[in-house]
């Protein structure tokens, strides 16, 4: 299929993690600098770009899916642009080009500065793939922020060489790189001038960031953070996703001593078994997971934790699960994300013995999910009364109401004179499993 017109109309279709999303922002910003418009809501458009994401299965089923999708019943004319993006396409980027005509561009997460070149080519007919890692050089060739969220996203450190063995995102993202400091202050000042309130750090494993201050001084994640709580306009800071390994004394002691740095952490645990947690490759025990969240917790006694589990994994038996389940208990999370432990091609604990099966993983997901949602409206219930600074982020399902996130990342959804942006003051009156409900005692003036 070849395009011979240029689009005039995009849509970018993310499907992946907070890094896949903000990827996604990039590239539209991109494309709008190539005076390409985003397609109105309910209209086709001219360009698709699917933003992939490897994590588990069917990842790449779903992509040919949604290319057949884009395609069916249309003529060559009619069919839009597809550029294939993200995770899948670093990881299955030349079969993707094989088995799909219909797709003219292939680009990956560390290449997608190239888009509008590789935008040039397709125009003319010309296929193109992209899945070179030079990631340092993407940032540098991405047009200046201009549009942002209230609550808005903001890439530090990128790859990952924890290589836990069921993880696709060492291949995909490659070996850990920090954005130096300096470009970081000056996309956090864009984005605040955008609009933006509150700013999330993101890396795969975000606490491993490193670079060197505007005085020359080596810093960690809590040096960046304590420089960008300076920012006039910023009044929110929050990071994610740490690794258990990473978390320092400064970053602990950053939760005791920075407003702007938001009471919530997510943690990923994965399991309450050691055994497991070893043939995972986590370099962690649940005890050393426990004693870390305490020391974070003297530090700011109200933290709301949040972590990621795995289900399943190659040889976990019920006992080693019922650990998990135990763990669970003891941290009583605020909110997590939980999975079934899905082979990934290329990995180490794809071939591992004792692959377990789905039955089992379905009751396992179910009692661990069980158990979460309860601990989340525990949580929740536990907040009524509180009364705390809700960002306003978009409007609610009917007139006159708000939807917005506490400091604690809950969902609250209250009525009232405000405007998308605003924090507002906000006392929790009814707790559900996924959202509190509030009434809003004044508008604040200004952000920070
Ligand atoms: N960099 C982050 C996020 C990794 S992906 C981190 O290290 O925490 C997000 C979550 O997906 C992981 O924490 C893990 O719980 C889950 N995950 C990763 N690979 C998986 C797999 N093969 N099967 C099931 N879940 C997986
Ligand atoms: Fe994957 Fe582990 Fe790296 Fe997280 S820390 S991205 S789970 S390899
Ligand atoms: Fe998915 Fe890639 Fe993020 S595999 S979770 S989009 S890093």
């Amino acid at each position: 299929m070849k395009p011979t017109n240029s689009p005039k109309t995009y849509r970018v279709k993310s499907f992946g993690c907070q890094m896949n999303v903000y990827d996604g922002e990039r590239m539209a910003e991109m494309l709008g600098e190539q005076g390409i418009m985003p397609a109105p809501e309910g209209e086709d458009a001219d360009l698709v770009v699917l933003n992939t994401c490897h994590i588990r299965e069917k990842a790449a089923e779903k992509v040919y899916s949604d290319i057949g999708r884009l395609t069916k019943g249309k003529t060559q004319t009619k069919a839009p642009m597809i550029a294939v993006a993200g995770c899948v396409a670093q990881a299955e980027g030349e079969e993707i080009m094989r088995r799909s005509p219909a797709v003219s561009m292939v680009v990956g997460p560390q290449a997608y500065h190239r888009l509008p070149e590789m935008l040039e080519k397709a125009v003319k007919g010309e296929r193109a793939t992209d899945t070179d890692m030079p990631a340092i050089a993407k940032f540098a060739a991405l047009p200046e922020r201009r549009r942002t969220n209230p609550a808005s996203f903001l890439t530090v450190q990128e790859g990952c060489d924890k290589f836990c063995t069921y993880c696709v995102v060492p291949y995909t993202r490659g070996a850990e790189i920090s954005r130096p400091y300096a470009d970081l202050v000056t996309e956090a000042k864009k984005l605040v001038d955008a609009g933006a309130k509150e700013i999330t750090l993101l890396g795969q494993n975000v606490s491993a960031w490193s670079g060197e201050d505007g005085k020359g001084h080596q810093v960690g994640l809590a040096g960046l953070i304590r420089d960008l709580a300076k920012v006039d306009g910023l009044a929110r800071i929050r990071y994610t996703t740490s690794h258990p390994a990473d978390m320092d004394d400064d970053l602990i002691a950053a939760h005791g001593e920075i407003d702007k740095l938001m009471p919530f952490l997510h943690l990923p645990v994965q399991a309450g078994s050691d055994r497991v947690l070893k043939a995972m490759n986590r370099s962690h025990t649940a005890e050393s997971y426990l004693k870390l969240l305490d020391r974070f917790r003297a530090a700011r006694p109200d933290l709301a934790l949040s972590g990621d589990f795995i289900v399943g994994f190659p040889g976990e038996t019920d006992a080693e699960f019922e650990e998990t389940l135990a763990l669970v208990d003891e941290v009583k999370y605020a909110q997590a994300f939980s999975f079934k432990y899905s082979p990934r091609p290329g990995t180490p604990a794809a071939t591992m013995d004792g692959q377990v099966s789905k039955d089992v993983m379905d009751e396992r997901l179910r009692r661990l999910q069980d158990a979460l949602n309860r601990d989340q409206l525990a949580f929740n219930e536990a907040s009524v009364g509180r009364i705390c600074e809700v960002l306003v982020e978009r409007k609610g399902k009917h007139l006159g109401q708000w939807l917005g996130k506490s400091p604690w990342l809950q969902s609250v959804w209250f009525e009232g004179d405000a405007q998308i942006g605003d924090l507002v003051e906000i006392e929790l009156v009814e707790a559900g499993p996924n959202s509190l409900a509030g009434t809003l005692r004044e508008t604040a003036l200004s952000a920070a």
